[in-house]
């Protein structure tokens, strides 16, 4: 007997051999079709190769493609339990050849596949084709030596594959397993054909078309095929069982539900553990690829098939949650096939646990009030709309949960009644905000909303993706089209556009579409969940419901990115390195850089800062993943999570994690643990480094910091090196060598400004007569010298004085000394034997006052002052000479 893993491999490995390139499964979320919920054949990734938008270097594919179907067009969830082969999560085996081979070869890999790899008894085999399909009936004949009677031609659109409304379609051959005649049920196209005894287990479609809208069809550029076997069927063959639910990795599943309940899956229990069993797959599969439980779009669908599956958890009396405990299980069988899974167990574990542990105290409550409203019911009878519309409205059921609940009792629910009691409520939300006095231009944003709901962000994952026009809006007004030249806001049903928010800038970049191309500058967020591209159209015309790609600058998202989880590590640092007062009090993510602002009474050293610097650096060199979980908002602060500064917060919240912390308390453990919406690098090398280029206060007990990562921190790096080097050449020695020089010239300086100061002292009082002596004249009998310096520096004017004072022997000098900026100091001596007739003070005045200055002081022998207009030095000379006289 082969398990699910090991026909996994064998599948791919003979299509592998066969020269088909083994393709991992794509994301359960559809990057390339905004049409769909979920991936749902394996044939969605190849979309645009088959139309020939796409090209790729093969041409001949095979994939184990997992697929969802629930919610939008295909939806198994409400029989998923009750059935022998209904799932919401399953994996769909396929080969696909891109304009390669066709009908032929296509038939002749799968003969060869089921008969010779797989062994299948050929006896028990028989095919469809469609009914004008000679070709492939021929071929079926041909390769198989199949009769007549196993060729069954089908005119219905059973053998027609379509992707969907629109898309590569084409007439299809299925083949088909015969369980044996003790099951009942007829061979397709008989009336029994619903029977459970013929079940398809692959189908080859012959793709030929491309159905471009209703109405027009046309060829493919080149004949392909699309092939797709479900594996959860042909596992259950070569296991030898009929039942999908009874192979090995449901059996793994079933039996671990049944331990940690300790109820037996037999009976009226058989169902609920088989529901737990699909529900964790398909849950833990759309955790794993971005989806988090939500109230709209495709989270809604995740809350549905999650909260559907903790009913049946708590039939079966479990008193915790349940859906975690079961994970590892999930793990093991599946972890290997699908690494996303183990990258994602913490995730997937908390999100479970939450939704589990927020959702059990109001299912009790609810499924209280739902048994009184039935109590008197009977088979066949409907619950009212009204009282299914308060489940949802107040106790969080959804609808299918509701009917899923009075299913077993035959009891309906009258769902016009629920959408009639849904519609009257959102009139109501309407009209309150019609009279809540919003602005105008806000109020469109809400008619948007109540229009045509949120909008799906699928930029945590991706920078490109498609979608659909759902609105468009310019000057506060819906409007239907817009052309080149234009300016508008944009809405589409999902984008990778992040909005700005939590300091973060919106995304810029393009959209494309039929003949138009639209280049965003940003993305705002509105209403609550709507975003907003805000948009100039260079080329062409966009209209509402027009297909679009979105496209998000890469360049410019990749250093947001940076910037963002640099600032996760910077706060950390800080609060490391100046104690945990420190807290975020504004936050700025750009592009060019980063910039946090927070509480901290003083400057920051700059041994401090370099200290914050190199720890962040430090995390960055790490190289650690960058995780995010969802968590319970009072879970999260417990774990110690830093909240941010005027966020508001759901119940639920995304936390952003990375580094280990090497030092203190925290060795060990998780360095930076943020709640956080931004978007993020992936490891922390990405990062490169952070260089933090500017610290200072904005604010009482409030710091700025400003910070530059990765490519621009490098860039101011080499900035600054080329200016020491600049510097280096100018003093005519190496970078090394440079402060040394520095700090020799300063040296050399100084002790230049001395010696110049000496020299020009000695300079002014000598030379100017024939015996060396300074000049004096006579004054009233009175030896007088009075003379102007320069370059002598103030404080040096007085010892001037006293050596002029020794020259005369008795006598009176002045000196004024003038500075660069033609200020005037002066100084008058007396020598001893004048100073009762002559005060210096008074003396010196009388120079202050003529150098434009007021006052002076010091004593009769000595004194100084000082005047503004260096200009009037020989007046102030004349004048103290007219004071002797
Ligand atoms: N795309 C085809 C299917 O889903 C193979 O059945």
């Amino acid at each position: 007997m082969s398990g699910v893993n090991e026909i996994r491999s064998t599948f791919l490995d003979y299509f592998r051999k066969n020269g088909h390139e083994v393709v991992p499964s794509s994301p359960l979320v559809p990057r390339n079709d905004p049409t769909l919920m979920f991936t749902n054949a394996g044939m969605v990734q190849f979309k645009n190769v088959f139309t020939g938008l796409e090209a790729r270097p093969y041409s001949r594919a095979t994939t184990s493609q997992k697929c969802v179907r629930a919610g939008g067009k295909h939806n198994d969830l409400d029989n998923v339990g009750y059935t022998a082969r209904h799932h919401t999560f399953f994996e769909m085996l396929g080969n696909f050849s891109f304009g390669d081979y066709f009908k032929e070869e296509a038939i002749s890999h799968a003969w060869n596949l089921i008969t010779k790899e797989f062994g299948l008894n050929k006896d028990k085999l028989l095919v469809t084709v469609y009914h004008t399909d000679d070709d492939a009936a021929n071929f079926w004949k041909k390769i198989a030596g199949l009769s007549d009677d196993r060729i069954i031609r089908i005119a219905t659109n059973d053998n027609f594959w379509a992707m969907g409304d629109t898309g590569p379609c084409g007439p299809c051959s299925e083949i088909f397993y015969d369980h044996g005649d003790h099951i009942w049920g007829g061979p397709p196209g008989s009336a029994d054909e619903d029977g459970d005894r013929f079940i398809e287990i692959w189908n080859l479609v012959f793709m030929q078309f491309e159905q471009v809208t209703k109405e027009e069809r046309i060829d493919l550029p080149r004949p392909s095929i699309d092939t797709g076997m479900g594996l959860e069927r042909i596992a259950a063959i070569l296991q030898g069982v009929h039942d999908n639910y009874d192979i090995d990795i449901f059996k793994a599943l079933i039996r671990a539900s049944e331990e940690a309940t300790g109820v037996k899956a037999e009976g009226g229990q058989r169902a609920s553990h088989r529901v737990i069993a699909d529900h964790l797959r398909s849950a833990s599969f759309l955790i794993a690829d971005g989806v988090l439980p939500s109230n709209e779009g495709r989270g809604y669908v995740l809350r549905r098939i999650m909260r559907r599956a903790m009913r049946h958890a708590q039939l079966l009396g479990a008193r915790d949650p349940l859906m975690y405990r079961l994970l590892p299980t999930l793990i093991r069988k599946m972890g290997q096939a699908y690494p996303e899974l183990v990258r994602a167990e913490a995730l997937i574990s908390e999100t479970l646990k939450l939704e589990e542990t927020r959702f059990r105290k109001t299912l009790e409550r609810g499924l209280g009030l739902l048994s009184d409203a039935t109590e008197n019911m009977s088979e066949g009878q409907s619950l009212d709309g009204e009282t299914a519309f308060k489940l949802y409205d107040t106790y969080g059921f959804p609808l299918d949960l509701t009917q899923d609940a009075l299913r077993q009792r035959g009891i309906n629910v009258d769902t016009d009644g629920f959408s009639a009691a849904m519609e009257r409520q959102k009139a109501e939300a309407r009209a309150n905000w019609s009279g809540s006095g919003d602005a105008a231009t806000e109020k469109v944003w809400f008619q948007v909303r109540d229009k045509v709901g949120t909008t799906e962000f699928l930029g945590y994952d991706t920078e490109k993706a498609e979608g659909v026009v759902t609105a468009l809006v310019r000057d506060g007004s819906v409007i239907e089209a817009a052309t080149a030249g234009e300016s508008v806001s944009i809405i589409v049903n999902q984008t990778p556009f992040y909005a700005e928010s939590g300091g973060q800038q919106g995304d810029a970049g393009f959209i494309y579409g039929d003949g138009f191309v639209i280049e965003v500058t940003d993305t705002v967020k509105r209403a609550d969940g709507v975003f907003v591209h805000q948009a100039a159209i260079r080329e062409g015309k966009i209209q509402t419901g027009d297909a679009v790609e979105l496209v998000v600058d890469h360049e410019r998202r990749s250093r947001m990115r940076s910037n963002h989880s640099a600032t996760h590590l910077l706060h950390e640092a800080l609060r490391e390195t100046l104690g945990t007062h420190v807290a975020q009090k504004g936050s700025l993510v750009a592009p060019e850089r980063l910039r946090f602002d927070f509480s901290h009474p003083k400057p920051i050293s700059e041994d401090e800062l370099r200290k914050i610097e190199n720890i962040a650096n430090e995390i960055i060199l790490q190289n650690a993943p960058v995780n995010t979980r969802l968590m319970a908002v009072d879970d999260a602060i417990e774990a110690g999570a830093m909240a941010l500064f005027g966020e508001k917060y759901g119940d639920e919240v995304r936390v952003v994690s990375m580094g280990t912390a090497t030092k203190g308390d925290k060795a060990g453990k998780t360095y930076s643990l943020e709640l956080c919406g931004g978007t993020h690098v992936r490891q922390t090398g990405d990062i490169g480094l952070v260089r933090v280029v500017s610290e200072g206060a904005v604010a009482a007990g409030v710091r700025r910091m400003e910070a530059l990562t990765g490519e621009a921190a490098r860039l101011y790096l080499e900035e600054q090196d080329d200016r020491v080097k600049a510097i280096a050449s100018a003093l005519k020695t190496t970078p090394s060598e440079a402060l040394e020089r520095v700090n020799s010239l300063m040296d050399e300086r100084r002790k230049l400004e001395k010696e110049l100061s000496e020299a020009r002292k000695k300079l002014a009082l000598v030379g100017d007569s024939a015996d060396g002596a300074a000049a004096h004249e006579v004054v009233n009998g009175v030896n007088f010298m009075g003379k102007v310096v320069s370059g002598v520096a103030p404080r040096d004017l007085k010892p001037l004085a006293d050596d002029g004072k020794k020259q005369l022997g008795s006598g009176v000098v002045l000196f004024i000394g003038i500075d660069e900026s033609n200020k005037a100091s002066a100084v008058v001596g007396v020598t001893e034997d004048l100073v009762s007739r002559f005060s210096a003070v008074d003396l010196v005045r009388v120079a202050s006052a003529a150098l434009g200055g007021a006052g002076g002081g010091g004593r009769p022998d000595m004194a100084q002052a000082g005047g503004p207009d260096g200009s009037q030095a020989a007046n102030a000379i004349a004048a103290v000479k007219g004071a002797l006289a």
